[in-house]
């Protein structure tokens, strides 16, 4: 088949056998991006209409026990210059943007065991009783089954953790190896299994990665059926092993966006940070591909600059205020509407 039939199967049937997703992820010229863009754009305003969700995203720890390859906190970073924020700061971010329309918050952090469960279930109790119309969103990495039931108990709504690579080999090349793939999926499952909604996800152009890498990605989505899907980019950081390596495109991150939308129709899909620091109008583009979730960034200013995962990092300067209002403009450009909502998954 050529590329326009393996569209057209992937919008008809929801999926394709492998060597048309690899045909898809590796070649496609202008008139398949305008007929997958436009597909994976009606697909959308089927159960999303024009409407795109916002997250706020804090970033409240940079402190991080392991070592993966490709991220900026990376523990041997000594460059990193690490903080922490304290409950009281956490909830405060929660207060203003909660103030600015955002009724969805993502606490992310490196692995960081200063915070121990009982902080992390303070926490997460003290934003839903401040705010109940609000969903709290964690990504804070791996952690046992007892520890991910605990936070679902003190109220936690959602759960992000991107396997990165769903490849045993693929990944034993991205991360130390005390971490494995194993336990990574057996936390993405242990999590649905809770009741969260799940998001999962990858990086596009990581190190080593092949499409046939992509492929096993996308067959592990559909055996886990998450509710979101985060992709960016990879872009190098310039203090960790990973520093000479090319980053990823932006082409092959909106081709990825729009054949994610086929294949998953309902899943909840942010234009990530990563891809509007590799383009100016990379969210745009990407809302433009499929996506309908951006993540504005609601962390203290002065701590803004520390949580880099990468270098070039947009928004390190602006107010919590600002990136909203940026973000506003920037939506409207695209013919989509950002809404004050929690934005839930639409089964
Ligand atoms: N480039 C792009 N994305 C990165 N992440 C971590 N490091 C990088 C990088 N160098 C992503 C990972 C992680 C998420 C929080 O950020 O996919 O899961
Ligand atoms: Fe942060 Fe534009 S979204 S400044």
């Amino acid at each position: 088949m050529n590329n326009k039939e393996n569209i057209e199967k992937l919008y008809t049937s929801g999926d394709l056998p492998d060597d048309g997703l690899i045909s898809l992820i590796t070649i496609m010229d202008k008139e398949d991006e305008e007929l997958i863009y436009s597909y994976a754009r009606e697909v959308r305003e089927k159960y999303y209409g024009k409407e795109v969700y916002l997250r706020g995203l804090i970033e409240f720890s940079n402190y991080c026990k392991n070592d993966c390859k490709y991220c900026g906190i990376r523990r041997s970073n000594e460059n990193a210059s690490r903080y922490r924020l304290s409950t009281e700061e956490i909830l405060e971010c929660c207060d203003k943007g909660y103030a600015l329309g955002f009724r969805t918050f993502v606490l992310q952090s490196g692995e960081d065991l200063f915070y121990t469960n009982e902080k992390i279930c303070d926490i997460v109790s003290r934003i839903k009783a401040n705010h109940p119309d609000c969903a709290v969103t964690l990504s804070i990495g791996e952690k046992t089954r007892e520890e991910y039931q605990a936070y679902f108990d003190a109220g936690a709504d959602r759960y992000l953790l991107r396997e990165e690579t769903s490849n045993p080999i693929h990944y034993g090349k991205l991360h130390p190896p005390e971490l494995s793939i194993k336990n990574r999926k057996q936390c993405l499952y242990d999590l649905k299994d809770i009741g969260y909604q799940v998001g999962c996800g990858i990086m596009v152009g990581s190190p080593y990665q092949t499409p046939e890498n992509i492929v096993e990605d996308l067959r592990f989505m559909q055996d886990l059926k998450p509710h979101m899907i985060g992709i960016g980019p990879f872009i190098h950081h310039k203090d960790t092993p990973f520093r000479d390596m090319p980053d990823g495109t932006l082409k092959d991150t909106l081709h990825l966006l729009a054949i994610l939308r086929l294949m998953f129709p309902h899943i909840l899909l942010p234009a990530t940070t990563a891809l509007g620091t590799i383009h100016p109008l990379g969210r745009e583009l990407g809302i433009k591909a499929g996506a309908n979730v951006v993540m504005p960034n609601l962390s203290p200013r002065g701590v803004r600059g520390k949580y880099l995962l990468y270098d070039g990092k947009i928004c390190t300067g602006d107010e919590a205020a600002e990136c909203r209002s940026c973000m506003e403009r920037r939506i409207a450009s695209t013919g989509y509407q950002v809404v004050v909502s929690r934005g839930d998954y639409r089964a």
